[in-house]
């Protein structure tokens, strides 16, 4: 079962995404994105948009988030929250929904602006690893939610 408030509350969250927030690297869109997330573990990873002069190939800070939390051992993601620039939570964008979901569980919380929300109601339906299983090929046996 999911809480509002969860073991070790969100302000380390907000802390380290609004740290992350000063990583970031937005000359383009002026619009500097932090990102924080708690996994399984406890653990705290962020991450921070990076954008390119090629301006479709910007990374969202979300991207940068689920790298460095597979480069700090993996796991899957307890709770998430985003700010921009001027510290007020960001909705993860569409795409990022789906980086969140690969990482996520049923009980995974995203803070938004009105109160934390479990994926499901922010990717309802969501197309996951699940969904590949079917095609019963061994590239899919790599399910992050089925790890141990
Ligand atoms: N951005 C993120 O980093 N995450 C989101 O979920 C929304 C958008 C970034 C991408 C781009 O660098 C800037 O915000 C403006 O779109």
């Amino acid at each position: 079962m999911s809480k509002e408030t969860p073991d070790g509350g969100w302000e380390p969250l907000r802390q380290a995404a609004t740290v992350a927030l000063t990583k970031a690297y937005a000359p383009y869109s002026n619009f500097p994105v932090g990102a924080a997330a708690r996994l399984e573990d406890g653990s705290i990873v962020s991450g921070c948009n990076v954008e390119n002069a090629s301006y479709g190939l910007t990374l969202c800070a979300e991207c940068t988030l689920v790298g460095a939390a597979r480069m700090n051992g993996g796991g899957l993601i307890t709770e998430f929250y985003c700010v921009d620039g001027s510290g007020a939570i960001l909705m993860p964008c569409g795409r990022c929904r789906q980086l969140l979901f690969e990482f996520s569980t049923a009980a995974t919380l995203v803070m938004t602006s009105s109160g934390a929300k479990t994926m499901d109601a922010i990717l309802p339906d969501a197309f996951g690893p699940n969904n590949l299983q079917d095609a019963n090929s061994p590239k899919y046996t790599e399910n992050p939610k089925e790890q141990p």
